[in-house]
């Protein structure tokens, strides 16, 4: 009785549909590793998930990074006069690269957002020492007050200082709570891109 040993009866599962009945063959071994590699795949590609690195917006940050970076390379020498501080200050683009020159060097004394600590509020319409917007590349190169504001023309590049300066520029009106203005500080017109022989 050797044979049936080696060809058993097929096996079925005992389902029964309206008396159509069903083997229990294995699955094939190429479908079954198929299977096996996609629960792998699925796991890494999980993991990797939840670091950030696949997202749509990762993407973008790292393009629109590289675009500022690029457009930065090609910036050429910036004036720090009234007309380049003032449209850069509107370039949303380049003021992500003045929020960062202002995160490492001002917070410390003008505050996260500008809204002044150890130096003033710079989120309001009241200036100390500034009249009009090219001022602010002067005030930041050469600094004021004995350096109580320190001069930041040998720390920073020229193309850093207007940039800041350009970001500064952009804070006013923000109003954030923060230090009140500065008894010595006055109302000053509207910023201007005009030309500095007129503003
Ligand atoms: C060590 C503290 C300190 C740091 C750091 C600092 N500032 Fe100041 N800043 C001051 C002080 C204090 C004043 C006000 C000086 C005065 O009272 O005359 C001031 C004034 C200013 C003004 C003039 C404000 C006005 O009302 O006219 C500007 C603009 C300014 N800072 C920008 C910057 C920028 C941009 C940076 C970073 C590159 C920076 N500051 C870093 C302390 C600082």
């Amino acid at each position: 009785m050797s044979d049936t040993e080696f060809t058993p009866e097929p096996q079925l599962t005992g389902h029964n549909y309206d008396g159509i009945e069903e083997f229990d063959n294995p699955t094939p071994g190429w479908w079954t590793w198929l299977f096996v590699g996609t629960c792998v795949f699925s796991f890494f590609y999980f993991i990797l998930s939840l670091t950030g690195v696949l997202s749509a917006e990762a993407a973008y940050e790292k393009e629109s990074l590289a675009q500022t970076q690029a457009q930065f390379g090609q910036l050429g020498k910036l004036e720090p006069d009234a007309p380049t501080v003032f449209r850069l200050s509107h370039d949303e683009n380049l003021m992500k690269i003045g929020a960062t020159v202002f995160q490492a060097n001002c917070v410390s004394c003008h505050g996260r957002s500008g809204e002044g600590f150890a130096g003033p509020n710079l989120t309001d319409s009241k200036y100390i020492h500034v009249r009009k917007i090219s001022d602010i590349p002067e005030i930041v190169k050469n600094g004021r007050a004995n350096g109580a504001m320190p001069a930041w023309g040998n720390r920073l590049t020229s193309n850093e200082i207007v940039l800041v300066a350009s970001y500064v520029a952009g804070l006013r009106g923000q109003n954030k709570p923060g230090k009140p203005v500065e008894p010595n500080a006055i109302e000053i017109p509207q910023w201007s891109g005009g030309s500095d022989a007129t503003k």
